[in-house]
């Protein structure tokens, strides 16, 4: 009998999404973002799908990410996009780690890594538009005119910029963001450049540079506001039945008050709430499905439990045990809906996932 939450990550699919933004994109290399656990899917497994289909670059948030990531696949390249604290200069340094430099402080922390250390290299971050980290380009701008070795005493390997708003080809910060980094990397002749997240990818081909950094679109998240998703769905999130009954009298449900069900109804209550990462926002509003049969939630979204309205559903599918589900791409509940119906991003949905629900890779 099926008893804890499930969640079903495709690796075949990762890696079939991985090999079409490769082959999508007009650059050298297409790396893979495994940060936040792979976006909550699990960075292990999923990384070592991705290396096992040759992808040899991998980007991650933090250095205990790194480091976790390391342990598993000791060849492959690792940057870091938070960059190199104070303290973390020489686990950076012993475990070929490249930290993606962001500010002044980090690049004179880094200088004298670099010089002691023949494989030391890092990125450059410029920030064209976000505003979150790296150099803005009048900065970089006068950093170089002041100190003109600059990317050889750091070991500058990539230049690199964020794009803010690639998921939508037509918004004004993409060529605006395009020339600010163009004009930074006249001062960087020789040294790769790396702009596109999954969205990038999708953009025209002059944006592509040489190094991609797509995350959500492994995952299954569209990379496109406007268009139909090509990604392969990925994930699948099934919550066990914990009791099913015929209700005898009209009631409401859950907390409130705010549901309502009629006498003859049959409802049945799933083991998954938003302590797992099912977001409350979803109340009254989700549907689950028992293989093809859409059931709709009924009432609020509570902290383990969640009751879907099965009236509809043979018996003989709802019993104890047997499983609703609550997310899958495959199975008409795409990631991206679900985002939608509570105005949040698939990156979110999937993120939030808990850790209580078991992680299962076909
Ligand atoms: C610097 C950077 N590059 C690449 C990515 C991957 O972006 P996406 O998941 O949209 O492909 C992220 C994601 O947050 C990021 O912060």
């Amino acid at each position: 009998m099926f008893t804890t939450p499930t969640l079903t990550v495709d690796l075949s699919a990762i890696v079939a999404n991985w090999e079409q933004l490769r082959r999508r994109f007009a650059g050298d290399e297409c790396g893979a973002v495994v940060k936040a656990d792979a976006y909550g899917l699990g960075m292990a497994p999923v990384a070592r799908a991705l290396e096992n289909a040759g992808c040899h670059t991998f980007f991650v948030a933090t250095l205990s990410e790194a480091l976790s990531l390391r342990e598993i696949l000791p060849d492959v390249r690792i940057l870091v996009f938070h960059g190199v604290q104070a303290g973390e200069e020489f686990s950076f340094a012993a475990h070929r780690l490249i930290p993606v430099l962001n500010s002044r402080t980090q690049i004179d922390r880094w200088k004298p890594i670099a010089a002691e250390h023949v494989h030391a290299v890092s990125a450059l971050h410029i920030d064209t538009a976000m505003g979150r980290l790296g150099l803005q380009p009048e900065e970089f701008d006068a950093l170089m005119l002041a100190e003109p070795k600059l990317l050889e005493s750091c070991r500058v390997g990539l230049l690199m910029s964020h794009l803010s708003c690639a998921p939508t080809p037509g918004h004004p910060l993409n060529p605006m963001q395009l020339a600010l980094l163009k004009a930074a990397s006249r001062h960087a002749p020789g040294i790769p450049v790396s702009l596109c997240n999954s969205g990038g990818i999708f953009l025209d081909p002059e944006y592509h540079f040489q190094l991609a950094r797509p995350g959500c679109s492994l995952y299954g998240i569209s990379p496109q506001e406007q268009a139909e998703n090509p990604m392969r769905p990925v994930a699948s999130w099934q919550a066990p039945i914990l009791m099913t009954r015929t209700l005898t009298h009209n009631q409401t449900i859950s907390y409130g008050g705010a549901g309502a069900a009629t006498a003859g109804a049959r409802l049945a209550t799933v083991a998954s709430g938003y302590a797992d990462g099912y977001l409350r926002g979803l109340s009254h509003k989700a549907v689950g499905y028992v293989g093809e049969h859409r059931v709709p939630l009924v009432g609020r979204v509570t902290m383990d439990m969640l009751v879907f309205d099965v009236t509809e559903v043979p018996e003989s599918l709802t019993q104890e045990g047997a499983p609703i589900t609550l997310l899958g791409d495959a199975d008409g509940i795409r990631v991206d809906d679900l985002a939608g119906a509570v105005e949040t991003i698939g990156y979110e949905t999937l993120a939030r996932i808990g850790a209580r629900v078991k992680r299962i890779y076909i």
